[in-house]
């Protein structure tokens, strides 16, 4: 007999099939017992009638407990009144294991520390199954809209001897025979040596912040996408962040919609940002808005030159239905490799793109310096170490051009798409300033 999987299950109505996978909750009405699996692509019913078994299997069918795992045979029913419109009638029932012990997580409402203690079983349950489903789309579309577009997949490394972004935000790791190195913040500047060797890549991959937030944006461990290409200008950089993300809604409206649902995460609300079209704001801009909106938002407005913070980006983020992008900043809260902005020197040509409803950045992006003497002059300002970034000097040297690039945080993106309020669930095993277990 085939097996199947719950997400496939519609293509095998009236055929018998094999299920492998969990029970996840059971409910009896005298000659027919309802049996909640799941198998990982999916929950399905499956129903056990009196008559369709042995005796045995019947009544062992009435106490078996969450977490048994089960070999079920049956044929495939549908069923409006079923979840998902299908369900299994099963005609053969094996047990393949049961609990040791009473599983932990029972119906009544846990405390969010308790289930994150519990993340390792959490996992099993409907709401982190579909944000770990849309979670797996993302990264999907992710592969099929870079790969569409000429960019390769590239890898940087995480063990790295230098800071991208700054530098108290690092890890340190030591080697060999007290050598230092530090967890990957970014892997911007090797993305950087990527595109001018291959044009066009995107890393995707884990990076690091020693940031000591409490905040519901930050982890210290998050996955980023980071696109890097040769020759693409600001005004490109930005075109290519709103095709991407509103690649990425469009993909999850179309392929998810159920696991929004099952997360009462309305669909409409994302409808804006799948069609593209984000506002843009300077820098400056930005500033001018925040004074106007920071009473009603109960903000402090900050004075021009000041970075925002999270809840200016929330006032900011809420006054728009899909994402708006703040470009230009001034240089000296930035970065420095952020190439300068031709009509004024004092900014630069960069951009963060902010969701809405109140999530904040998502995305931070910008052109690159790529002459060699202004870029020696940005990190002497900065007292960084130059030695450490010869390599990255080299890339000046030879056939430099000006280029573009951007980092998605990848748990930030699904925190806002899912409606989660905390990127902690965004991440299978989320590690915060409070969290390194399970
Ligand atoms: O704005 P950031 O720091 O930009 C960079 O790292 C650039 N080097 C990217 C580039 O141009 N290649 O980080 C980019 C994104 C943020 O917009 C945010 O979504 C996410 O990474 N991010 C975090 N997500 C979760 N927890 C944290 N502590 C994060 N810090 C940044
Ligand atoms: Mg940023």
């Amino acid at each position: 007999m085939r097996r199947v999987f719950i997400e496939e299950i519609a293509s095998y109505e009236g055929q018998e099939v094999k299920l492998l996978g969990w029970l996840f909750n059971r409910r009896s009405k005298g000659k027919i017992h309802f049996l909640i699996v799941r198998d990982g692509t999916g929950f399905l019913q499956a129903t056990v009638f009196k008559g369709n078994v042995d005796e045995e299997t019947f009544r062992e069918a009435d106490h078996l407990p969450q977490e048994t795992a089960l070999e079920l045979t049956g044929r495939v029913k549908a069923d409006p009144r079923a979840p998902g419109g299908y369900e299994l009638e099963v005609t053969g029932l094996k047990v393949i294991s049961k609990p040791l012990e009473e599983y932990p997580i029972t119906k009544k409402d846990h405390g969010i520390d308790f289930l994150l203690d519990h993340r390792h079983l959490w996992l099993r349950h409907r709401r982190p199954w579909a944000v770990m489903r849309i979670r797996d789309e993302l990264e999907r579309a992710t592969h099929d809209f870079f790969a569409e577009r000429h960019f390769l997949r590239f890898d940087a490394p995480i063990l790295t001897p230098s800071a991208v972004e700054g530098t108290t935000e690092l890890f340190e790791v030591e080697l060999f025979d007290g050598e230092k190195a530090y967890l990957s913040q970014s892997g911007q500047l090797y993305a950087e040596a990527g595109a001018l060797a291959y044009g066009r890549v995107y890393t995707f991959g884990p990076t690091f912040r020693a940031e000591r937030s409490k905040t519901r944006r930050h982890l210290l461990e998050f996955w980023m996408v980071e696109p890097e290409a040769a020759f693409m200008t600001h005004e490109e950089n930005l075109k290519l962040q709103e095709e991407y993300v509103s690649y990425l809604v469009a993909r999850v409206l179309e392929n998810r919609a159920r696991e929004l649902e099952l997360i009462e995460r309305d669909p409409k609300k994302l409808e804006p940002a799948a069609q593209g079209d984000y506002p843009r704001l300077t820098y400056k801009e930005a500033i001018e808005l925040l004074e106007k909106i920071a009473e009603d938002e109960g903000v402090e407005p900050i004075p021009y030159g000041e970075d925002f913070g999270a809840p200016h980006e929330t006032a900011i983020s809420k006054q728009f239905d899909r994402p708006v992008f703040i470009e230009k900043y001034p240089a000296k809260i930035k970065a420095f490799y952020m190439q300068p902005d031709p009509e004024d020197p004092e900014l630069v040509l960069n951009d963060d793109l902010l969701a809405p409803e109140g999530y904040g950045e998502i995305i931070g992006g910008s052109e690159r310096i790529w002459d060699l003497e202004l870029l020696k002059k940005r990190i002497q300002e900065r007292g960084l170490p130059e030695e450490v970034y010869d390599w990255y000097l080299d890339l000046r040297k030879f056939g430099s051009v000006p280029h573009a690039g951007f980092g998605l945080g990848l748990e930030r993106t699904v925190a806002w798409i899912a409606g989660l309020s905390h990127v902690r669930e965004a991440i299978p095993f989320p590690r915060t300033y409070t969290r390194l277990r399970p």
